[in-house]
């Protein structure tokens, strides 16, 4: 059965006509063209299909477009802005938190979303925070690296230093 539903995504508000067992994932991907967001396990262990719904990280593989309908959703395309990445992305690059980069997405949302909770993570946070997301190829430090950077300058331009 086909259902309507409406999304703002990354600002933008968008209508689409999905089956009712539709993923978001999917939805995102395939009729959005935001192709950012990676399909991993489809199950809810990887994180790589992260996004925040709401402002809430999300599996979008578990989320049902159709639950979805009227949600904010902010996918890995939203994080810059006028074609120019955000600092935590920019931390991501200068850090060498990217391997083969397909868990990066997830990883970014992630981290977005444990910087917009807590403005001087300590490691055990950031390793919690990270804790839905898998990463197989550069063993997480330099991904934490990136995050405790991004949040020592974001501290740093706050204070006016
Ligand atoms: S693809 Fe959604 S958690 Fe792995
Ligand atoms: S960079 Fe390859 S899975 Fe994380």
């Amino acid at each position: 059965m086909k259902v309507s539903v409406s999304l703002n995504i990354n600002g933008s508000l968008a209508l689409f006509e999905v089956e009712s067992d539709e993923r978001l994932v999917d939805t995102l991907r395939d009729k959005a063209g935001l192709t950012g967001t990676k399909v991993g396990c489809g199950i809810g262990e990887c994180g790589a299909c992260s996004v925040l719904m709401n402002g809430k990280l999300v599996a979008s593989c578990l989320v049902l477009t159709a639950s979805a309908d009227g949600a904010e959703i902010t996918t890995v395309e939203g994080l810059g802005r006028d074609g120019q990445l955000s600092d935590l992305q920019k931390a991501f690059v200068d850090e060498g938190a990217i391997q083969c980069g397909y868990c990066t997405p997830g990883m970014l949302m992630a981290s977005a979303y444990l910087l917009a909770r807590y403005k001087r993570p300590t490691t055990a946070q950031i390793r919690h925070g990270l804790a839905g997301n898998l990463c197989r190829c550069t063993g997480y430090t330099k991904i934490i690296s990136a995050i405790r950077k991004t949040a020592r300058k974001r501290s740093i331009r706050r204070s006016g230093r």
